[in-house]
């Protein structure tokens, strides 16, 4: 069997009379993308937000790695393996796109060993943020202040600061919102290479990279999965193409 790495049991958050979640269930299994889609105000940001810990919900559980995290703070779900991508209000704009990977491998380092170990060498910690601005197209701008990067770029960062935590589950809402053509191109092939690396959970309501990175799709409306599947499941649903994709081509 897959190994489940999350799990959303009958997970209910209302807003008033609004069940913005109504009763989901979810199972995202470990090394998968998995992309959640739905029509504006299905309530995926919100089901990002109880994952990883920004909003509480008012019923049911959520379990990550086997451990009930449905109540438990944000900050200890990033340190047992549950990121979200950061804001662009982490990054620290005076320092170089290198000394703010290596902040963030410094953190989870330091929060994941005893407190009388030293924590990695400064030689390992730059190395390792060095590896990480390559995997995110950063490698020539590892000098740079964080105040001098492209929008497109500083969301690269973002992604970087994530991944520096050695998530098990990266939560990501709509990674490349607010980007260019050109930019948001360039953000695919990173999802494509996170495959396998790292489980991922995406909101992207740009259908053809919803179905060229995903493995699996999970359609939300109004606040319940109508279905989960395949890319291929998903296109061929009726009920899905009734109730959120209509007559648009996917590729
Ligand atoms: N903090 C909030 N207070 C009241 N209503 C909210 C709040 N956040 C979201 N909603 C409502 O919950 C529903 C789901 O919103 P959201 O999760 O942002 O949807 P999506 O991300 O799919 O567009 C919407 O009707 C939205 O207006
Ligand atoms: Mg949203």
């Amino acid at each position: 069997m897959t190994q489940a790495v999350l799990e959303l049991r009958e997970l209910v958050k209302r807003f008033g009379g609004l069940a913005a979640t109504d009763h989901l269930n979810l199972t995202v299994h470990a090394g998968e993308i998995h992309a959640l889609i739905g029509p504006n105000g299905a309530g995926k940001t919100t089901l990002i937000h109880q994952i990883s810990g920004a909003i509480v919900p008012d019923s049911g559980r959520i379990l990550f790695d086997g451990k009930e995290v449905t109540r438990m703070p944000m900050h200890d779900r990033v340190t047992i393996g549950l990121a979200r991508s950061y804001q662009i209000t982490n990054i620290f704009n005076n320092l170089s796109v290198l000394d703010n990977l290596a902040l963030a491998v410094q953190a989870r380092a330091g929060s994941s060993m005893r407190f009388w170990r030293p924590v990695l060498s400064e030689q390992s910690l730059f190395d390792e943020a060095y590896a990480i601005a390559r995997q995110i197209g950063l490698g020539n701008r590892t000098g740079f202040p964080g105040a001098s990067l492209a929008h497109g770029e500083k969301r690269r960062l973002e992604l970087g600061l994530a991944l520096a935590t050695k998530p098990k589950l990266l939560l990501l809402d709509e990674p490349m919102a607010g980007m260019g053509q050109e930019e948001s191109a360039g953000i695919v092939p990173l999802i494509e290479n996170l495959r396998g690396k790292v489980t991922v959970l995406l909101v992207e309501h740009d259908m053809d990279t919803v179905f060229r990175v995903a493995d699996r799709i999970s359609v939300l409306v109004s606040g319940r999965i109508i279905a989960t599947g395949t890319p291929d499941d998903i296109r061929r649903n009726p009920e899905v193409k009734k109730a959120y994709l209509g007559d648009e081509v996917i590729a």
